[in-house]
Parts: structure tokens; sequence; C-alpha cells
């Protein structure tokens, strides 16, 4: 049975006028529930002892993953696919005061996802549990709150114990925003609005609204309920207005239809937005009101030209992305996601699967607002497990809960125009899969039919019995880009997304000759401790891959070619903490990332720069240091451009040319100490240069932020890139050297990294060494207006400082 919110009475929607009264809007109903709770981890046996006070309790701020600030040990149970941190349980307590004048409200309770399987119990009443990681959910705890003053305690379990269960790291807490809501007893439920714009053209766009309102009180009403639509300029445009009775501890569904003239449509060049303030009035009074953020626009998927937004054809050039935000952990901070969606929209990226489940509601706000097109994935599992405690242990009893949650809570994002339902999914080798798939793809329809619905499929074969059943909309093909060209022949008339690709594999800095011959590592999985480089190392010509995977440069030429295929998630855009392949322990990120897991790109990116953006691009490398003699090859990614020219020590190497479908240019040259020039050419004109001159030793500290200027918000962050250059200011590319960190003022430091996936050294700390030439510490705001000053230091080296100001 789908849980679906009641409607038990069908009431018609009266009338649809336009009125000219604006109604003042209501109190603000969410209340930042994320600052001063207790924590203590491991040191409770049940909730009875949730009031002792001991030493075991300290005071966190959510988000908050406990696992990112204990230490990387091969033995703890999440094994290296999880990233070897600690796990455990968590027991979060929060006390709390309502006055006499909430008294006659709801209040309920809003977590935006709890790894893993959470309990919460107000004043040690149970008012729910929720396996389920990832997904967001409210508790109405309007019975069980005092309102007279008198303190309320909630406290919240979270079991992250029985691990593995999850093939990367997951983190472990209350690991994103929790919120106080309090409305009025008749209110719009928990994401009770679904916005949608069914047709659009640059003329017009017609936009239906329903919303969920519900009648908690013991006597009938008839609500007002308006509807006001605001431009991407904050201009009202539209407002709406119909009157319903909802009855008695009831819920009724609200419809309303208007239309937008000369739309500003939402594209991913353009992103704009539009917001909808529905009020529910009662007597002439706003007791609810509630936002919603929506965009404009019509997107299509098409067997023979792949996709377009707007009319316009368009590749999908995305990157899968997990939930960690490196030394952050799974702690959700808003300008830690901004910066990553910043690097791969920079990079030319312009779509994110949210690999392989529910990203934190504010994700989506980012993508609505920075122009991603979104894959949104719920499960990496059914019913067949991938880990020994995981999400398939809790199928059967939640998958339609849950799977219902995450629609309605992402439909209204104009970012998000894909569902996937599952990934790499046991159940597509035999029978089952046709009958999930089916279901899944029924219940997604109950609650959205805008947009089309895929699963990331291993089998590219169409006896795959997920695609078998013919529920999905878009074949998803993880790999296999050799089958990509046949994708006509094997699926007439079917559309086509190559929902995952690549698995390359790359150290940041690291690079191994020849850089023209593919290393597969490992070969096979009975191989994986003897193959690869002895430090771990993976080098980063985009020469090596994973067995079931592709370069960066073979999987692209093939997407690029054919017009059907509408486009690729490449695995991954950033590192992330687990699944180390093609290395076990010691290594504990992977080596995936177009960029690393500090946000340092590696060479590949700009490979996808110079054909994903209109950036004039001239990347050349590796760096300028070897032994004298050495065979070095030498590539540059360039674009705009119709050659290049690479000098040594201004003697000519000669120019090269890009022909065929080739993305990059190769010299190799034994290597002599001194300044590599390339110069970019068109039609004889230099369109660029750039020069890579050997580093002498390390000298110096040079401190680079990302913003100077950051928030007083108290979760604002500065990230700040370490360089260690020689007296010449040229970065060293081996420099490994120990970098002690000071912060005075208002802030902190949130974590430090390197990019090294190798490293076990805390997030948590005041001291990084470099990888190859750079670290990153991450500095975060107070609430309060000042200036942080940090201070780097290291032996050998000149120190250097920075001040962030903080406004
Ligand atoms: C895929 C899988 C991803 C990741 C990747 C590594 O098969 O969907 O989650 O494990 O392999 O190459």
């Amino acid at each position: 049975m789908i849980q679906r919110l009641l409607c038990l009475s069908f009431v018609c929607v009266v009338s649809i006028v336009v009125i000219s009264c604006t109604h003042q809007t209501n109190s603000l109903r969410y209340i930042d529930f994320n600052a001063n709770w207790n924590f203590s981890l491991n040191n409770l046996s049940s909730v009875e002892e949730i009031s002792r006070i001991d030493s075991s309790w300290r005071v966190v701020n959510l988000p908050h993953d406990w696992s990112i600030e204990g230490e990387f040990n091969e033995k703890n149970p999440a094994g290296f696919g999880g990233g070897p941190l600690p796990g455990g349980v968590g027991w979060y307590r929060k006390i709390f005061t309502l006055d006499a004048l909430d008294s006659t409200k709801r209040i309920a309770i809003q977590f935006d996802g709890i790894y893993l399987n959470s309990e919460v119990w107000v004043n040690g009443q149970s008012v729910g549990k929720r396996p389920n990681g990832y997904i967001s959910f409210e508790y109405d705890i309007t019975p069980f709150v005092n309102f007279d003053g008198k303190p309320n305690t909630i406290a919240v379990k979270v079991d992250n114990s029985k691990q593995p269960n999850s093939r990367w790291y997951s983190g472990s807490g209350i690991y994103r925003d929790v919120r106080l809501v309090k409305t009025s007893k008749v209110y719009v439920g928990y994401n009770g609005i679904f916005i949608r714009t069914p047709a659009v053209t640059p003329a017009t766009a017609s936009v239906q609204i329903t919303a969920t309102v519900k009648n908690d009180l013991q006597e009938d009403k008839t609500i007002e309920f308006v509807t006001e639509i605001y431009d991407p300029q904050g201009k009202l445009v539209k407002e709406v207005e119909s009157s319903h009775p909802v009855k008695a501890n009831e819920a009724i569904d609200v419809d309303q239809s208007l239309n937008v003239q000369q739309p500003e449509r939402w594209s991913v060049h353009s992103p704009k937005l539009y917001k909808a303030i529905t009020k529910v009035v009662i007597d002439g009074n706003v007791v609810d009101d509630y936002e919603t953020v929506f965009g404009i626009r019509n997107f299509e998927f098409d067997s023979k030209k792949g996709f377009s937004l707007n009319g316009e054809y368009l590749k999908i050039k995305g990157v899968c992305l997990h939930h960690d935000l490196g030394c952050l952990g799974a702690a959700f901070n808003v300008r830690a996601a901004e910066r990553q969606l910043e690097i791969m929209k920079s990079m030319g990226v312009n779509a994110i699967r949210t690999s392989h489940n529910p990203p934190a509601p504010q994700f989506l706000d980012l993508c609505d607002r920075m122009g991603f097109i979104v894959m949104d994935e719920m499960f990496d599992m059914w019913k067949k497990k991938k880990t020994e405690f995981d999400y398939s242990i809790y199928w059967n009893e939640w998958h339609k809960r849950d799977l219902e949650d995450f629609i309605k809570r992402d439909r209204n994002h104009p970012s998000v125009m894909v569902w996937s339902v599952g990934n790499e999914i046991g159940e597509q080798w035999d029978s089952t899969g046709t009958v999930i798939a089916n279901e899944l793809v029924d219940i997604v329809h109950t609650f959205d039919t805008t947009r089309p619905i895929t699963t990331a499929n291993n089998e590219a074969h169409p006896i795959n019995s997920i695609i078998k059943s013919g529920a999905l909309d878009l074949i998803g093909y993880n790999y296999n880009h050799g089958m990509f060209g046949k994708f006509p022949e094997d699926y007439p008339g079917k559309k086509f997304i190559a929902t995952e690709t690549t698995s390359a594999l790359a150290t940041r800095g690291h690079y191994d000759m020849p850089s023209d011959s593919i290393r597969v590592w490992p070969i096979a999985w009975d191989k994986i401790f003897t193959d690869g480089n002895p430090d771990n190392s993976v080098s980063a010509y985009d020469n090596v891959r994973a067995p079931w995977g592709s370069t960066h440069e073979e999987t692209w030429k093939i997407v690029k070619k054919h017009d059907f295929l509408s486009g690729m998630f490449v695995w991954t855009g950033f590192d992330y903490i687990g699944e180390p392949t093609p290395y076990v322990w010691p290594s504990r990120s992977s080596y995936f990332g177009i960029v690393d897991l500090a946000g340092f790109p590696k060479d590949v990116y700009y490979m996808y720069q110079s054909e994903w953006t209109d950036k004039s691009v001239l990347h050349v490398f590796p760096h300028w240091n070897w032994t004298t003699g050495k065979v070095v090859d030498i590539w540059v990614y360039y674009n705009h451009a119709d050659e290049v020219e690479l000098f040594l020590n201004d003697k000519s190497l000669g120019v090269k040319r890009k022909t065929g479908d080739d993305l990059h240019v190769q010299w190799r040259v034994p290597f002599e100490p001194g300044v590599l020039k390339a110069i970019s050419r068109k039609n004889g004109a230099e369109v660029l240069h750039k020069e890579i001159r050997t580093a002498s030793k390390a000298s110096r500290i040079v401190l680079e932020a990302d913003r100077t200027n950051i928030l007083a918000t108290g979760k604002d962050l500065s990230f700040i890139t370490v360089k260690i250059v020689d007296d010449q200011g040229n970065i060293v590319p081996d420099a490994d050297n120990l970098v002690k960190f000071q912060v005075k003022g208002d802030g902190y430091i949130a974590g430090v990294d390197n990019g090294d996936p190798v490293s076990h050294a805390s997030f948590k700390s005041n001291e990084r060494k470099a990888f190859h030439g750079l670290a990153l510490v991450v500095l975060q705001g107070a609430k309060n207006k000042g200036k942080i000053n940090l201070t780097a230091t290291g032996q050998g080296l000149k120190e250097n400082s920075i001040t962030i100001n903080v406004e």
C-alpha cells in the first residue's frame, strides 16, 4: 500500500480568480534547530539514560558527522570500501521550550537526513524510526511537547554500528539540517506543494499547483487558498485564490492553475527561478504561508536527436557525485557544496547525478540556482544486498514510503529532470527485476509524471529484466561504452542515457611513462594487491582505467559522436572517501575523481574544459622537475587554436595539431631543466601561451583564499589553497612539507586536506603535509562580524598569513 497523504474529502475548486489584494504573510514557519545539541558516542544503552549528565556528552552544532572526526584504521568495520573511519551508536539530545502562545499550534520537527537507523523521542516518547540514511522526514510532535515554558527533551539515537552497510563513505550522525516547524493547525502538509509547468512556449507557460492542506482541528473550516507568483526579479506577476471547505481532522488536495506570459525560462546557462507563495487564509487571516521555488522550462529526450531543453538540443555533460564534502565529511555545508559545483561548472559540467542516494535538499537548491540538470537517484540496491547490512534489510518495510517521500520532496526542483530508481541493481539478472521495476515506476508516477524514469544498468543487453520490463522511459547504461554505437539497433525507438561512464583513475600530480599505454588496474580482483605502483599512486595522464571502465578521452569521443546519445555522467567529478580502486588499504579514498578530494583539479579537468566550455584553454603537463635525460611525455590540451608549438629553453620542439577526433597533442622529450613553453595559435596569431619552469628547492608558503570575505552566519567557509613554492614562485611539484596552521580571531579550522588518497592524517587538525606541492585549509567563520587571521609555517619555509573578513 502506498502511504499517501489522506485526501478524505474530495472538494472541487470553487473559483480561481485573479485578485488584487495581497494578504500579509504569517510569521516564519521554520526555526533553525541546528545549534547546541549534546552528543555522546557509544555511551548510552537506552533512552532512559538520556538525561544523565556526564563527561561523555559534548556540545555540537548540526550538521554533524562523527565518523570524520575519527581515525582511519584498517579494522574499522566500514572497510576500505566504506572509508575506514569509525561508526558506532551516537546519541543526540536537545532541550528546548515552547511558550503558552504555541499551544494552539502544530509543532513538528524535520530532519533532512540522519545516517543511519535513527529513532527520535520527545519527552521520553518514541515519535518514529527511520532506517534510510539519506531520506528527509518530519515528525508531528504536537501531542508530546510541553507548552508552558517547561523544558522539552528531544533525543535522537543514530545507529551506524552494523557495518559494512555502504559501498562508499557514508558518514554518521545528524549530518544534515534540522528545523522545528510551527504552524497553525490548518496548514500546508509536509512537502505538500507540487508545482509543474506542463505547457511552455516562449510566449506563455501554464503553471499547475497542487497543495495538500490539512486541518488538525476538531472543527470544519473554510479556507481561502491564495497563490502568489513572483518572477525572477521578485515582482508579483500573478495571484490566484480559491475557496475550499476542509473537514475536521481531514486533508484536501487543492488544485490551481494559471498562466505566466513571456516566461523567463530556466536553463543551464540562465537558471531563472520563480517563487510561489501559497497562503492558507481563514476569516481574512493568513494562518500558514509556504514558499516554493520553481522554474519554467520544458525538456525532452528524443531517440534520434538526444536531449533538448526549451527546444534547444544540448548534450548532457554530467558527473556523478557522492555526498561527502572531503575533509568536512558528510556534514552538509551549503558553501562547501556550492564550491564543488562552481569547480564543476567551470570545467563545463552541466549535469549532476546524485549517486546513489537522495542528496541534501539544499544541494538541489544550488543546482536550481546554478543551472545544473540533475539525475536524482534513490537506491543503490533493492532486495538483493551489496554489503552485509545495507538497505536491502529494510526494503520490504520501507521502500514505498521512502520512494514516495523522495519524489514529493524533490519534484518542484527545475534542475531535476530524471528520476533514477536504482543503480546496478542485482535484480536485473532475474525475473524479479521486471516486477520491482514496474512497482517502482508506478509509485513514482503516483506523485510525478513529468519526468522520465531510468535505472543505471550494468547489463546493457535487452535480456536485462529491468530493461525488459518496458517500464522505464530512458535506457540507462553504466559503462559498456563499446555498445553505445549499437544502441539504435539494440533498442529501436528507445531513448538513451549513459548513466555512468569512465571510471578512469588518477592521482593528482603523479605521472608514469609512457603516457600512451593504457594500464587496466586492477586486472582482476584477485590481483588487487599486485597491480599498480608500490606507493599506491596512479598516473594522471588519463592512461589508467578500471577493467569495467574507459579513459576519459575514449568515452567522450563516443558520446560526442552520436546525437542519439543524450549524454553521460562521468564517474566521478570529485574524489570521495572510500572505494580506493585500484588499491585497498592503506589507500582510503577514491582515485576516480576529475578533481581530487581537496578540490584541486587533476590534469584531465582541462581536457573537459577545452571541450565543454567556451573558455580558451591551453593546459600543459606534467611538471618540469625530472632527472636529466629521463624521457618525459608532454601533453597539451587546447582549444580555439589550430596548433600548438612547444619550446624547451627557447628551442622549438615542433608544432603539433590535433587531427581527427584527437583531444590532446603529445611530445616525447628527454628532460633537461629549464623552461617549457607552449604557444597556441589560430591562423598564425597567438591565442595563449603557458610556461612551466623547473622548480628549485621549496622556500616559502603561498596562501590563496577562494573568498576573502565570508558571511557572519557561523556556517560560511573560506577555502585556502596552500602552495609550497621556490624562491621564484614556482610550485615545487614533489613538495610534501608539513605546514602548521595558527588561527586567530573570529573563526576556526573546519578541516584540512591535500588530496592524497593514502594519507591517514586527520582531517580535523591544525597541520597538514603538502601533497605534490599543495594543501588545503578550510576556515569556518563565526556568527559575529570580525576577522580571521591564518598563519602557516613550515620548517625551512618562509611563513605566510592571510586575513579573511567575516561580515
Ligand atoms: C560502478 C558503481 C559505482 C562505483 C563505480 C566504480 O559500477 O555504480 O558506485 O562503484 O562502479 O568504478
